[in-house]
């Protein structure tokens, strides 16, 4: 619902309804949040906000601005003071055109003389202005709008300027007999007999906005039996401010410490959050260049996980939910922390259950025929040509830790793989298990010491086994390039679709390529069945 059909319908619902005052875009923030469905740009508290009085002091462009942003922190609708529209009917017309154009839904307009004075002000100068020359500004507003919701609330000051409740009446009829969508009765009498007299006579011909400022008092079903539109509470967020205000900036002064006050004070990250901060985090993942690395990620996801039984019907199990997200999703929050935005799924397996943003997908629509090698070859194949550019190839069903594939990335070699020295652990799952044999076992000390895959596969010795890989590996373009030939030879074989990451790492090596072996002690987690499932909730 546009803004402006929002205002509408508060304004014409039978209940009783609340706008919050707001004097700039963060109290705006802070009183849609609190749960009001519209906000009361007031003259007093903005210009108090600009450090200036109330009597039109800050100029109606200025006042505009404070408007501009604050409709553009919200979605509820924003009903502005625009005191007497400042000017006359022409001043109003060009007023109207402006708040329209900035996303203000109604504005309220006082039968004043300019520069106004604050009906509250002791001794305050409260001239009324002529009534006909107010109907024309009302008239002029409403043939101004060009969104037929816009509202126009006429305010009367009578009471205010002590006319009384004849002339209060008089001017009301005549407003709403000028196009008004709703009047507003100001009284600063401490009880609320002035405005409830005048409900009572004025009855249902527009609805009634009250500001029970000097009467709070009063119990608020009063204000709804007796019929009211819109109570607006309409210095209150402002009135907080000063005193909470006032007491930080003296007990600094004196304290010198924040010690005593730091629980009394928002952190730091909830003003980030009222900013919102984390849009703009999104957005940057989305929008601009990563810094550091220079990497993709190729993720495979084509299998079903027939290991999870019914929770696999729907989704494939890399969609399975862990911590309210799914696997795959952990993952790519992983990369994208570490800069590796440009991301390539393959998918298979109920493939339109993967619902992830900002990612490219392959299809490998055999899953049910094939494995994990020919997923592999299909989303290499989509790869475009990078040549500064790494890729990560990872399954699917695999949660680690940043610090894994950055290092995977930064170490120097064409193909990199990570592997765990604490294969036994694993081992005794009973699962397939892709061993590595390396030329220097794990021990301390290894750190940057160049270690070389010399054997990989599901059936090796235990007695030579130094490592198990988990799914992780990275490949310069070049590394890629050897990477895409080998997979073209395999695809000759006849038992392609069957083969495993055992026959292209054989392959890469009996093609004499060199790969790079960084072990990693935990820190990641395969899930292969619902106990692993259960262990990545607390990972
Ligand atoms: C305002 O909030 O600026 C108002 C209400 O106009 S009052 O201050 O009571 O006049
Ligand atoms: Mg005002």
């Amino acid at each position: 619902m546009t803004k402006t059909a929002q205002f509408r319908e508060l304004l014409n619902s039978k209940e009783l309804d609340f706008l919050c005052e707001a004097h700039n875009a963060l109290s705006a923030r802070i009183a849609q949040e609190a749960g009001f469905k519209g906000i009361w740009a007031s003259g007093l508290t903005m210009s108090a906000a600009l450090g200036v009085r109330d009597s039109n002091e800050a100029s109606w462009t200025q006042v505009l601005d404070v408007l501009e942003f604050m409709s553009d922190a919200t979605r509820v609708p924003i009903l502005v003071d625009a005191d007497t529209g400042y000017g006359n009917f022409n001043n109003v017309r060009r007023l109207v055109q402006k708040l329209e154009q900035r996303g203000v839904a109604a504005v309220c307009i006082e039968d004043k003389r300019f520069p106004k004075t604050n009906s509250l002000l002791d001794g305050g100068r409260q001239e009324l202005a002529d009534a006909e020359e107010f109907c024309g500004k009302i008239r002029a507003a409403k043939d101004a709008q060009q969104d037929q919701n816009f509202s126009v609330v006429a305010r009367t000051e009578a009471l205010i300027a002590g006319q009384g409740m004849k002339e209060a009446l008089k001017r009301a009829e005549a407003y709403r007999q000028a196009g008004a969508d709703a009047i507003l009765i100001h009284s600063k009498s401490t009880r609320p007999d002035e405005v409830l007299a005048f409900k009572k006579e004025w009855g249902d011909r527009l609805p009634v906005v009250i500001v029970p400022t000097t009467y709070y008092s009063t119990p608020t079903d009063v204000f709804r039996e007796a019929g009211f539109s819109i109570v607006i509470w309409a210095n209150m967020i402002l009135r907080s401010a000063v005193r909470s205000m006032r007491e930080t900036a003296v007990h600094l002064a004196s304290a010198q410490s924040l010690h005593a006050l730091d629980d009394k004070i928002v952190p730091v990250k909830e003003i980030f959050r009222l900013q919102g901060a984390d849009e703009l985090a999104e957005a940057e993942k989305k929008y601009l260049p990563a810094i550091g690395v220079r990497a993709r990620a190729l993720i495979l996801a084509a299998s079903r996980g027939d290991e999870f039984g019914a929770l696999t019907e729907k989704r494939p199990k890399a969609m399975l939910e862990v911590s309210g997200k799914p696997l795959l999703q952990h993952q790519i929050d992983t990369l994208e922390e570490i800069g590796v935005r440009d991301i390539t799924i393959v998918r298979g397996y109920k493939k339109d259950s993967i619902q992830i943003p900002h990612v490219r997908f392959v299809d490998n629509d055999e899953y049910a025929s094939t494995r994990e090698v020919v997923s592999l070859a299909r989303g290499i194949a989509a790869l475009t040509e990078n040549n500064d550019s790494k890729t990560l190839v990872a399954y699917g069903d695999l949660l680690y830790k940043k610090f894994i594939p950055s290092m995977l990335l930064e170490i120097d070699g064409d193909i990199v793989i990570a592997a765990d020295p604490n294969w036994e652990r694993s081992s005794q799952k009973g699962r397939y298990m892709e061993y590595v044999s390396a030329s220097e076992p794990y021990r301390k000390g290894l750190f940057d010491k160049p270690v070389r895959m010399k054997d990989f596969g599901p059936q090796l010795d235990e007695k030579i086994v130094t490592g198990e890989w988990f799914g992780l590996a990275a490949f310069s373009s070049k590394g890629l390039a050897v990477l895409k030939s080998v997979l073209a030879s395999l695809a000759k074989e006849k038992d392609f679709s069957q083969m495993r990451m055992a026959d292209v790492f054989k392959k890469l090596l009996t093609d004499g390529n060199t790969i790079r072996v960084v072990y990693v002690n935990g820190h990641w987690l395969d899930v292969d069945d619902i106990k692993d499932f259960t262990e990545a909730g607390v990972f």
